[in-house]
């Protein structure tokens, strides 16, 4: 395969309307230069558009410089961090890592979610094992990450005294403001920065993807590379020629034409968290003004077993957008057996990656039959290279598609609503109006 990620549209776009393609396509030209013009909704968070070719690049040495401390230090890192300071991480983490015996620094995640038995069995697995920390919050003020760091930084400071954990910890913050920063600037940290610009899911390519992603062995050289020929690819203006405005047209398109539940499909469980963070980018960017295609993932085949009998016969709301990887990094050849006991010897000889290829096309022809339209987005392989030219195509696209559909893609202001309610039951300072209140309703 030549090209670095082909979309194969055809098997949705037999499920739209000429007319109204052609009418939504006008729509994501004009979205287009809305984004690239900057005079868009959210202007003030396009500090990713160019990110892959004018990155800052002292800091980018530092985050090697840094991740080759970690891998000295360390056999763990503890990346705390939610959301987008979590996701692009963890996405490209489980994307390249070995499925078992990995070498090198384990990246492990906290703060992510407020579970205190993962926290107490973590500090337990943590007692025979040297370990770094790289707290990550743009705000400085997110709790689930700050309950975490309080807990982790305790340890450490116990464990090997304030000096050495001052070593050991690394904050990844805004440049100037934010508990986090107040707490990095006292104690001494090693400080990287997010960007005032780049919203949380938009960031996996700053410090806050690429510091546990260097310190858990990936080349980010190649990652950059990736992401900047995409950069390149994804200029172009012409719809037939960008397959990342063709993705966002045939999404709303398919939106309006009542499809209103988007599920993305991988056959390689290494893509499990590139769908959370891709619900993430798409979640939090369209989801508003009571509008959104609904965003779900699936792993196949394993979900065909479970999630499958909805998929074909379901309510017809649906359509799936399906990760290919032409080339596995190991294939596995399937053997022939004398007895043919499991009547498996038709597939001897053949390779488990043929099987899984098989089964990708025999799911797409079923489900299109089913009537659930399914767009294809083919990449060559499994490699930081490819995270990189996928991460950005995605986030070109997303930006695209939201202004297609008139919101705002960079703000969140509907994830303050649960933390607002949280800290007034839990007596947060300048809370106390909504608490009685809250807790009439609770009690009801
Ligand atoms: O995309 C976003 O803005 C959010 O998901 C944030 O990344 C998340 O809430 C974490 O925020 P912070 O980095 O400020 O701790």
């Amino acid at each position: 395969m030549d090209k670095k990620l082909v979309l194969d549209i055809s098997q949705a776009k037999c499920f739209c309307d000429e007319k109204l393609y052609n009418e939504v396509s006008k729509e994501v030209l004009k979205a287009h230069d809305l984004l690239r013009s900057k005079k868009g909704p959210g202007n003030d968070f396009l500090g990713w558009l160019d990110l892959p070719i004018n990155y800052d690049s002292r800091e980018f040495s530092l985050i090697k410089q840094a991740a080759a401390k970690i891998k000295q230090q360390s056999q763990v890192l503890l990346a705390i961090g939610i959301g987008g300071s979590y996701l692009g991480a963890r996405s490209a983490i489980e994307m390249l890592k070995k499925y078992f015996g990995q070498k090198g620094v384990e990246v492990i995640f906290v703060g992510n979610h407020i579970s205190s038995t993962y926290v107490a069995d973590l500090l337990d697995y943590l007692k025979d094992k040297d370990f770094s920390i790289n707290v990550i919050s743009k705000s400085g003020t997110t709790t689930e990450p700050a309950i975490a760091f309080r807990i982790f930084k305790d340890y450490m400071e116990e464990r090997y005294g304030k000096a050495e954990a001052k070593n050991r910890i690394y904050a990844t913050t805004d440049k100037a403001r934010g508990a986090l920063k107040t707490l990095a600037d006292a104690e001494g940290y090693q400080e990287f920065v997010v960007p005032d610009d780049i919203g949380g899911r938009y960031s996996v390519l700053t410090a806050v993807g690429l510091l546990p992603i260097a310190a858990a062995g990936v080349d980010i050289d190649e990652m950059m590379q990736g992401a900047k020929d995409a950069y390149f690819a994804y200029m172009e203006k012409d719809i037939d020629k960008n397959d990342a405005l063709k993705y966002a047209l045939i999404r709303n398109v398919l939106y309006r034409s009542g499809k209103k539940i988007e599920m993305l499909v991988n056959f390689e469980p290494k893509l499990n968290y590139f769908a959370e963070w891709w619900k993430q980018l798409y979640g939090e960017s369209e989801g508003k003004d009571h509008k959104g295609i609904w965003i779900t993932s699936a792993a196949f085949t394993t979900d065909l077993h479970s999630l499958g009998q909805m998929i074909q016969q379901g309510e017809r709301t649906l359509f799936e957008t399906v990760i290919a990887v032409e080339k596995p990094i190991k294939d596995q050849i399937i053997n022939k057996t004398e007895d043919n006991l499991d009547g498996l010897n038709f597939l001897a000889g053949k390779s488990m990656d043929y099987v899984n290829k098989m089964a990708m096309n025999g799911t797409m022809l079923a489900h299109v039959d089913g009537g659930v339209p399914n767009i294809r987005v083919t990449v060559p392989n499994i490699s930081a290279y490819t995270y990189g030219y996928m991460a950005y195509f995605f986030e070109i696209a997303c930006g695209v598609s939201a202004y297609t559909l008139g919101v705002n893609p960079f703000d969140q202001p509907g994830v303050e609503s649960y933390k607002k309610n949280m800290f007034a039951l839990l007596g947060k300072p300048g809370y106390e109006a909504m608490t009685e209140e809250l807790l009439k309703k609770l009690n009801k």
